[in-house]
């Protein structure tokens, strides 16, 4: 059977490696470190794992609607189309500069768009 992207990629070792960078991309990008400022370190790590565990397409246990309630403060506070776009473009960097590639990084991006809708709140 083919194995996962998130298998392919490297597994929870992978997750890892892109948090750390993906971390700095976010919280150094001043149109979206303010969505982050009422989080602490620990729960930062544990979201932004699961956010990129589910880019992977790993095992992760978010549905539709959990996705909305988790983004629905964010959203009252203005979170937006352009966010989206530049939250993508930081995971993709970061996997860049790990030399994944681009085929998965594909993938991931893909993925990733499968959850504008409900990220957004539309
Ligand atoms: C690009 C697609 C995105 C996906 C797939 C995604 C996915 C996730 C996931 C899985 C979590 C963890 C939820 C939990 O606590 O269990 C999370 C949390 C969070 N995300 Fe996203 N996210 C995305 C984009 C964004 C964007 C663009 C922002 C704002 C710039 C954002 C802000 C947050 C915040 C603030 C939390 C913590 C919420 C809380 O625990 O109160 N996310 N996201």
């Amino acid at each position: 059977m083919q194995k996962t992207l998130f298998e392919r990629i490297g597994g929870q070792s992978a997750v890892e490696a892109t948090v750390t960078k993906l971390y700095e991309k976010l919280l150094n990008d001043p149109a979206l470190a303010p969505f982050f400022s009422d989080a602490n370190m620990a729960e930062l790590h544990r979201s932004q794992s699961a956010f990129v565990t589910m880019a992977f397409g790993g095992p992760h246990h978010y549905k539709s609607l959990d996705l909305r309630a988790v983004h629905l403060d964010a959203r009252l506070n203005g979170l937006g189309h352009a966010h989206f776009d530049a939250t993508l473009a930081h995971l993709q960097n970061a996997m860049r500069e790990l030399d994944v590639p681009e085929d998965m990084i594909l993938e991931a991006s893909e993925i990733v768009e499968s959850t504008r809708r409900d990220v957004l709140n539309l």
